[in-house]
């Protein structure tokens, strides 16, 4: 149903500098697009204008140079690295008598190609009928006159074109309902995980950072990795043992002006960020753009409500730079950088001890009081394993002492009616080295960085 650069299409590439010339990066970026689209780029066509022109977005000399552009190199596709209106998409289709795609619809495109789940499937399909539906809506008066071509073209005429917009309309809704019924289970999966405090990490940054690769040297699984931009549109969730449990979700690849309309379509796996307690940030090390893909990731999330999550960046690709794997911590001493290969599966040891710390994993040796109506709670605590002693007190009230991470301690001391025991001198003789926080024991902060190595068998060494 939907146009689509087909493989090997030759195409002609257009970007223009508003108010300013086109920068390289943002034109070889725009090309691993079109490739990632399995377009093959013949030309590229730059030029620089203060504000779009309303006919063709270019003035209509760079339109002229376009469409000669394409006849000469015998392109059968034009791809506008900008957002087109749907008139000025059929005015330079019109005149170069070839497609036209604009930015939105490329990345629609390559999203629809990726998309594996179900559900990221309807996602993007769903985007994709909204993305025609207005430019079907707001008239394709030379349907009738151009056979061929486009998708949904060639009918006869005005009928072809109201039917086109009642099954446009018939597939949204059936698409809707799919979507809405697919998010319902979902969101009563994460409330189940919800329901075991389990902290959420959800891996997150640029495409092609390398976070399917990471997630696959973490989790074990076999998540698809491509050496293509947008590789992953579903959100995978798995669980990991850190030693503590915690679920770690892949996410999308975000990427510079991805169209408004993909931010809302791609909520299932968004949504696996917001949820976090902790976003790994990866970051291409070897990559020239990296700070700036960072600050393109950090606003992205910040119009997804996920900006006020606490980060750990992870720097991916160290083995490009020959680099060792390093372990940063920020002025107040907290881990904030790992540099990791994950190809070569150096510094993840490093990674996996900054997202315990971060998430307060260590296992912690404590009292709790019960009151003596929380048997259900008592219960629960046994089943996860976590008590070792139980004494009941003369005024019914239970002390369990129990053996849990640090932040899964707070979370049941929150429970109504329980207490956290406080410490005493008796007490603290039975701790045991967790408990003393040998295990989690913050180390001091540093100025910079600390370079460490990877000892024989993969066993960090710390500091
Ligand atoms: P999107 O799905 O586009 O968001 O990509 P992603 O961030 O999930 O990246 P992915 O894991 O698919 O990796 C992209 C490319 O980088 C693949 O070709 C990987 O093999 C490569 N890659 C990932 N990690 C490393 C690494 O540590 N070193 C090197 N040299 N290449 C890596």
């Amino acid at each position: 149903m939907f146009e689509r650069p087909r493989a090997g299409e030759r195409a002609v590439l257009v970007r223009l500098g508003l108010g300013g010339s086109v920068r390289a990066e943002d034109l070889e970026e725009f090309q691993a697009l079109a490739r990632s689209a399995g377009a093959e780029p013949v030309a590229t066509i730059t030029g620089r204008r203060e504000r779009p022109e309303p006919r063709y977005f270019v003035g209509s000399g760079k339109a002229e140079e376009i469409a000669s552009a394409a006849r000469e190199r015998g392109a059968e596709l034009i791809l506008v690295d900008h957002p087109l209106t749907p008139s000025q998409e059929r005015n330079l289709e019109k005149l170069a008598g070839v497609r036209v795609l604009d930015r939105s619809g490329l990345i629609l495109d390559i999203f629809a190609q990726r998309a594996r789940s179900f559900e990221g499937k309807l996602e993007v399909e769903l985007a994709q009928l909204k993305h025609l539906s207005t430019r079907l809506v707001r008239g394709w008066t030379h349907l009738e006159r151009q056979k061929g071509g486009i998708g949904l073209r060639g009918g006869p005429g005005e009928t072809q074109l109201e039917t086109d917009r009642r099954l446009l309309a018939a597939r949204m809704r059936s698409v809707t309902r799919r979507l809405q019924r697919l998010r319902l289970q979902r969101e009563t999966g994460r409330n189940a995980r919800a329901g075991i405090p389990v902290p959420a990490v959800a891996l997150v940054g640029y495409t092609n950072a390398g976070k399917s690769t990471l997630f696959r040297a973490l989790t074990g699984s076999d998540v698809y990795v491509a050496n293509q931009l947008f590789a992953t549109l579903d959100p995978t969730v798995r669980r990991l043992r850190l030693p503590a449990p915690i679920v770690i979700a892949d996410t999308v690849g975000f990427i510079r002006e991805l169209p408004h309309e993909l931010i809302a379509a791609f909520q299932s796996t968004l949504q696996e960020a917001r949820g976090a307690q902790l976003l790994l940030q990866v970051v291409d090390a070897s990559d020239a753009q990296r700070d700036e893909h960072i600050a393109q990731v950090n606003s992205v999330l910040h119009e997804i409500g996920a900006g006020d999550i606490p980060q750990l960046r992870v720097y991916n690709k160290i083995d490009r730079l020959g680099l060792a794997p390093r372990f940063e911590r920020d002025a107040d001493g907290q881990a904030s950088r790992i540099w990791v290969s994950a190809a070569a599966g150096s510094g993840l040891d490093w990674l996996r001890e900054a997202i315990a710390e971060r998430l307060e994993l260590h296992v912690r040796r404590r009292w709790l009081r019960l009151p003596p109506s929380a048997g259900a709670l008592r219960a629960r605590l046994y089943a996860a394993g976590a008590v070792r002693e139980e004494r009941p007190q003369q005024d019914g009230t239970l002390e369990l002492q129990v053996e849990l991470p640090a932040a899964e301690l707070a979370t049941w001391a929150a429970q109504p009616g329980v207490q956290l025991v406080p410490d005493t001198p008796s007490r603290s003789s039975r701790r045991t080295a967790s408990d003393t926080g040998a295990a989690a024991a913050p180390c001091a902060p540093q100025e910079g960085y600390l370079e460490s190595t990877v000892a024989p068998g993969g066993t960090a060494v710390r500091y």
